[in-house]
């Protein structure tokens, strides 16, 4: 175990009697990806935890298929924060994630020292999917056709555990396949989500361009340092949260309510912002969990 660096972060009676190492899963952002030293500085946050837990990272990507779809004549269409995909979209994100964001990340942490292994989600069975059926969301009066994107199933956590066994760290994009072959696109944050639970995380930090959640985005007063689901879900309904963070809350208020006891989330641009929320160190952030205390 060790020691110092996760002082601040929460330990379960079970854990105390099980040899098994902490759990963390990082998910990072794709905008707080885009700028080369900034990813850098990301990297070697997460090389500076990642010989001394078992650590996972989600990656999201949405500017980058947005920017690359751009460039291909195909315009994002978002609805509740999340990405509508058709079969067009699908081959932009696919690129944009698999090839793009997820190969600069992992030469970011390769350099940082990480033994990273980047990967899509689907690999190995790790994360099994189905296609969404139409459904009701948040500000939409008709349920929503999302098209070629995934809901989350069964977690088969055995490429995790061999990967971290001979000392690797897995790096995830959110591409899925279904059991019959189909690719499908899938909210970072619903993978994030998943994944977390399917493999008994300990403790969850989404990574975004923002250091938190803000009752107005863009007034720094109104900064919140803690949340509770039901403080999150009012944020929600409120109209005060939007796009991408509707999804962040909602996937993160789901693993706080599944039994993780609090996730951050945590802006790029602050100092160490992951080494920093494991500690427990003071820094802007949010923390999302059942009992409203200091983050
Ligand atoms: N009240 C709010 N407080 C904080 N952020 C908010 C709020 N309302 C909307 N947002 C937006 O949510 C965004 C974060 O969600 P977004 O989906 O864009 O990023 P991400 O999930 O970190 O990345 P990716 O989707 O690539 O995985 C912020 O950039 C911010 O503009
Ligand atoms: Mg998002």
């Amino acid at each position: 175990m060790i020691g110092s660096p996760l002082a601040g972060a929460s330990a379960t009676v079970d854990e105390a009697r099980s040899p098994r190492r902490r759990r963390v899963l990082v998910k990072v952002g794709g905008a707080t990806l885009e700028d080369s030293a900034q990813r850098q500085a990301l990297a070697e946050d997460l090389a500076a935890i990642g010989d001394e837990v078992d650590l996972v990272v989600v990656h999201g990507g949405g500017p980058q298929a947005s920017a690359l779809g751009q460039r291909l004549g195909i315009e994002p269409v978002f609805r509740a924060g999340r990405r509508v995909t058709d079969l067009a979209t699908l081959e932009v994100v696919a690129l944009a994630l698999v090839g793009g964001v997820g190969s600069e990340l992992l030469a970011a942490l390769l350099a940082a020292g990480v033994r990273a292994v980047s990967t899509p989600v689907a690999s190995g069975r790790l994360l099994r999917a189905q296609r969404r059926p139409k459904r009701v969301v948040a500000g939409e009066a008709e349920p929503i056709d999302f098209g070629e994107v995934a809901d989350p199933g069964a977690v088969d956590g055995r490429l995790c555990e061999a990967l971290w066994a001979g000392g690797f760290v897995p790096v995830l994009s959110s591409l899925c396949v279904d059991d019959g072959g189909a690719r499908l696109n899938l909210n970072a944050d619903s993978a994030a989500r998943a994944l977390a639970l399917g493999l008994s995380v300990d403790d969850v930090i989404a990574v975004a361009d923002v250091p938190g959640v803000f009752g107005e985005l863009g007034r720094t007063e109104t900064h919140r340092a803690a949340l509770t689901p039901s403080e999150a879900r009012a944020m929600i309904a409120s109209g005060a949260v939007k796009g991408g963070m509707i999804a962040k809350l909602e996937e993160l208020v789901a693993l706080v309510e599944g039994g993780v006891d609090a996730c951050w989330i945590v802006g790029a641009a602050e100092q160490r912002p992951i080494t920093r929320a494991l500690r427990g160190e003071p820094g802007l952030r949010t923390r999302i969990g059942m009992r409203a205390e200091a983050p």
